[in-house]
């Protein structure tokens, strides 16, 4: 059961495709990730029945042979052979045999094996469908993995164990992932994590060694190579050759040869290259839900309930938490309850449905379609629509006429969304007038680990609350934007995260929150240079 499990971890690190969107941000989808477990059953259920074919057509073929070979012992044991032969039937029979039946029972099926090639039609199907997945996209599940251990501080050999965060999933790598792992993190030159793979593969093939001594030998051998390569790259030579030497050590002829020869010219740890950003010591503690203590305000921001803010909320008063004051961010909880939520991803599957049917062909939903259509955008004709869009401007105090549809986004396991602001500053949308004025981001899922809302200059996380609404301005009131909201999605480590976010430009608001001529965008002075 384990192995099952680790199955679905393995696949949906596998099958992360990392696709490239407005500011360069990367994500991968669970709903993706649902419909490669569907083309994976299909790959099942063809190869039983495949299998199941060949079995029976096998069996035929061993009743046929035991019927003859029954005939055989018969006609030995009559006293003479050309006794038997000399009977006229029996010639016929064999005649009979020799020119028809081996041919059509067993020549024919044997060559031709129908089950065979309808299976190769198949596969030749599924593989050259632009949906199957490619190296690449194992390279980026790769990726995606270091990524999750860079942000969260994951140890190799407890990811290994399937040991996430101080819980245990019950899925466990072998060492040929784990070596495969390594491979992978080489070739993307992350030479560091490489070496930690590598070296958890060696210990865990040589904890359950192969039953093959000869077999264990090489395996041991092709890790050493590997980790020979990653520690030379990591500005390791000598540990390189001590490793490469170990291995010609009982095999002279070994490839090593060639690598030592191939190392003697090159300069070690010279692609060692680390980028961080200067975001990156913020963005990782605060993904983590660390604060740094000594920011804090020395007036702890305390939840009310405003019934004041529009009629609407006389009855039911918004639940606000204010979490920063200037700029200003409130998380509302309880906004949506779980039926509107389901009722959303009954208009998003919806439209991306009627997407996939234009893109694919025949209805055949391939991949790629699904990748252009794991976000999608609401407007506000629906009912359920229409509540949010009165929530919104009940809850902003801003006119409608000024926001995008609704995007709907679903990030899976290692989707992130790096720092960036939601305002333009350059370049504005010509469909919108002037530059988005606020962001309301409403969280539709919970997630079971990871995925916060991280703002890196403001020293705030936010865990994700089904239900719940974040709203801040991108705005100073000059309408100048503010760049202390830089904000990010972390990495999902467990579960799937789906938010709804709305962003209303400034250009339909002149009554709603008129700007101060009086500027306030020196604020964000102090916080420019550090993008
Ligand atoms: C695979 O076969 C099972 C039953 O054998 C069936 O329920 C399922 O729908 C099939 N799946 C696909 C994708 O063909
Ligand atoms: C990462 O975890 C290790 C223990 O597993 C700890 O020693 C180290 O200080 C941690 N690093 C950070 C930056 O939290
Ligand atoms: C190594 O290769 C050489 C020449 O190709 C051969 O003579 C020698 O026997 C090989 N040694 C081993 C241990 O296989
Ligand atoms: C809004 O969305 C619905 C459902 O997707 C669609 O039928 C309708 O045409 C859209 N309205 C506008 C104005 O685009
Ligand atoms: C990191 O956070 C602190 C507040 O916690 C902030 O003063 C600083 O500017 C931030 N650094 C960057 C590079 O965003
Ligand atoms: C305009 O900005 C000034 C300086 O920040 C502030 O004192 C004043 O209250 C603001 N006026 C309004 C109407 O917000």
């Amino acid at each position: 059961m384990a192995h099952q499990s680790w199955f679905w971890v393995v696949a949906s690190f596998s099958f992360l495709i990392w696709s490239e969107a407005v500011g360069g941000e990367f994500y991968s989808s669970v709903d993706r990730m649902q419909d490669l477990a569907q083309v994976e059953q299909e790959l099942l259920n063809a190869t039983r029945l495949y299998l199941e074919q060949q079995q029976q057509q096998l069996e035929l073929y061993i009743r046929y042979v035991e019927q003859i070979k029954e005939e055989h012992e018969w006609a030995m044991e009559q006293a003479h052979l050309d006794e038997y032969l000399g009977h006229p039937l029996h010639a016929f029979r064999l005649i009979k045999r020799l020119v028809q039946d081996w041919d059509a029972v067993v020549f024919e099926p044997i060559v031709a094996n129908e089950p065979k090639e309808e299976f190769r039609q198949f596969l030749e199907a599924v593989t050259t469908d632009l949906g199957y997945p490619n190296h690449l996209e194992l390279q980026g599940a790769v990726k995606g993995l270091a990524r999750l251990q860079n942000v969260y501080n994951l140890s190799t050999s407890h990811l290994a164990e399937g040991e996430i965060g101080g819980y245990i999933y019950d899925s466990v790598l072998e060492w040929r992932e784990c070596y495969e792992i390594g491979v992978q993190l080489f070739d993307l030159g992350d030479y560091r994590r490489s070496l930690e793979w590598l070296q958890e593969a060696f210990t865990l093939l040589r904890r359950n060694p192969e039953e093959d001594e000869e077999q264990h030998a090489r395996y041991m051998s092709d890790i050493r190579e590997y980790a020979a390569l990653a520690n030379f790259e990591v500005g390791n030579p000598k540990k390189a050759e001590n490793l490469l030497n170990r291995i010609l050590e009982p095999l002279p002829n070994h490839t090593a040869q060639q690598t030592l020869k191939y190392l003697e010219n090159r300069e070690p740890g010279k692609n060692l290259k680390e980028k961080t950003h200067s975001w990156s010591a913020n963005y990782t503690r605060l993904c983590q839900g660390r604060r740094l203590s000594e920011e804090s305000t020395g007036h702890p921001l305390k939840c009310f309930l405003d019934g004041k803010r529009h009629a609407y909320y006389t009855l039911a008063p918004l639940q606000v938490e204010p979490v920063h004051l200037d700029p200003d961010i409130n998380v509302y909880h309880g906004m949506l309850n779980s039926e509107q939520i389901l009722s959303i991803f009954e208009e998003a599957d919806k439209l991306e449905m009627i997407r996939s049917a234009v893109a694919g062909t025949e209805g055949a939903r391939t991949v790629k379609d699904l990748r252009v259509s794991q976000q999608t955008w609401l407007n506000y004709t629906s009912p359920v629509m229409g509540s949010i869009s009165r929530i919104i401007q009940f809850v902003s105090g801003l006119d409608i006429a000024g926001a995008e549809w609704m995007q709907v986004a679903n990030y899976g396991v290692g989707g992130q969304y790096e720092p960036h602001p939601d305002y333009f500053e350059v370049n504005l949308p010509k469909d919108f007038l002037g530059d988005r004025i606020s962001t309301s981001m409403f969280y539709l899922s919970d997630v079971e680990q990871g995925g916060y809302t991280v703002f890196t200059k403001l020293n705030l996380f936010l865990p994700p609350v089904k239900g719940a609404l974040v709203m801040w301005h991108n705005l100073h009131r000059s309408l100048d934007v503010d760049v202390r909201t830089l904000h990010a999605g972390c990495p999902v480590i467990v579960g799937s995260k789906r938010i709804g976010n709305i962003w209303m430009h400034s250009g339909y608001q002149e009554f709603r929150r008129p700007c101060n001529l009086t500027s306030d965008s020196y604020k964000s002075l102090a916080y420019r240079d550090s993008v």
